[in-house]
């Protein structure tokens, strides 16, 4: 080749952005790693998009149901259980060999309606508790091993969420939960779930603390679950590193359940561009390295939020442009999701 046009060559790919990734997705991504790596799926586009489909059934060995294990979609009479949609995922997890993760028992979002009015004393409501858990957790137990059985009771200042729950049967609901569980399911690994654990400090304490008081109870709670919703502003590689230590010093299992990294966190109008691609791979990628410090029989695994960008909760929850995932929208693999399998 000609000098020039070899250094003109070299200049257009020196300045070009490096939107694409320097890896293939031949390759299953979970095959990279000693502890399973998961996906939050949506049922409905399991069955509808194939390309979807392929991708969760290639990459990852995990699946956690984004939303049709919630009460509001798997008991939405008082006392109907819809399992269509969990039994079609649990099919389809058996086929394909992947570990089917249950999210999540309760919780004080996508409530059927009937409960939110339901009226009754503290022990109806503890009836209700317990029929909502065993008869969910009884119907899997040989088929699912693992449940996020409380999502989200803490408070950003460490205190307990005024929910329903909360109102209704007063902090043991708690306690309650696990009880209730564990009778159906004695070996099951059961999870607390919660986010922004990896940067609050004064609610893991919390967490941790009210974990601790039930274990000396002998209400035993396996693992945590830290969803990560991060973004490539905040929290520090650190502050990641230190919430895992401790979570794991103190012997549960570490689960990373819905991690996704918002490159968009304030709403700005964006183009994203081979700069913040890097950040998200480079936090990703931080996140990763930490995780495989955590001694391996407590690695629960770590679970995407989501398949690619365009499946994502953040948009419409947040009505933002944004970019979380290890796929685009053209469910292409991103810069993060190259980072991720080498470090794995
Ligand atoms: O099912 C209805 C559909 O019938 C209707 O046509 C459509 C119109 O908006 O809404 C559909 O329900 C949506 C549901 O997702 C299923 O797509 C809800 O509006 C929407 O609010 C719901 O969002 C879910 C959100 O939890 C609820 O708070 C997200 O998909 C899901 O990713 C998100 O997941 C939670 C975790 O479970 C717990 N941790 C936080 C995480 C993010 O919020």
């Amino acid at each position: 080749m000609k000098t020039w046009l070899f250094l003109a060559c070299l200049l257009l790919w020196a300045c070009k952005p490096e939107t694409t990734p320097s890896c293939t997705d031949a390759d299953a991504l979970y095959a990279a790693a000693d502890f399973p790596i998961g996906v939050a799926v949506d049922a409905g586009e399991l069955r509808a998009n194939p390309v979807y489909e392929a991708i969760t059934r290639k990459q990852f060995n995990s699946i956690t149901p984004e939303n049709v294990m919630k009460a509001a979609y798997i008991q939405p009479e008082r006392g109907f259980f819809d399992w269509e949609a969990t039994d079609s995922l649990l099919a389809y997890s058996k086929r394909h060999g992947k570990r089917l993760h249950g999210h999540t028992l309760v919780w004080h979002q996508q409530l059927p309606a009937w409960m939110d009015v339901f009226e009754g004393d503290a022990a109806a409501w503890d009836q209700l508790l317990k029929t909502h858990i065993q008869t969910i957790v009884g119907r899997y137990k040989n088929d699912i091993l693992s449940w996020d059985v409380v999502n989200e009771a803490f408070l950003e200042d460490g205190s307990l969420r005024n929910s329903l729950w909360l109102q209704k049967l007063g902090p043991s609901y708690i306690e309650k939960a696990f009880r209730y569980a564990r009778e159906v399911a004695p070996d099951a690994l059961l999870f607390y779930n919660d986010y922004n654990l990896e940067s609050n400090a004064a609610k893991l304490n919390s967490v941790l603390k009210l974990l601790n008081a039930l274990r000396n109870r002998g209400v035993r709670v396996d693992g945590i679950g830290v969803q990560m919703h991060v973004s490539i502003a905040y929290p520090e590689p650190a502050q990641i590193a230190k919430a895992f230590q401790q979570i794991s010093t103190e012997q549960y299992r570490v689960h990373v359940s819905e991690l996704d990294v918002s490159v968009n966190p304030f709403g700005r109008d964006l183009e994203p561009n081979a700069k913040i691609w890097q950040q998200q791979a480079d936090l990703l990628g931080a996140i990763v390295l930490h995780y495989c410090q955590i001694p391996q029989q407590l690695q629960f695994g770590i679970t995407l939020w989501g398949v690619s960008d365009q499946n994502s909760w953040i948009r419409y929850f947040y009505q933002r442009a944004d970019y979380p995932l290890l796929y685009d929208d053209q469910y292409q693999p991103k810069p993060a999701y190259c980072k991720m399998k080498e470090l794995l």
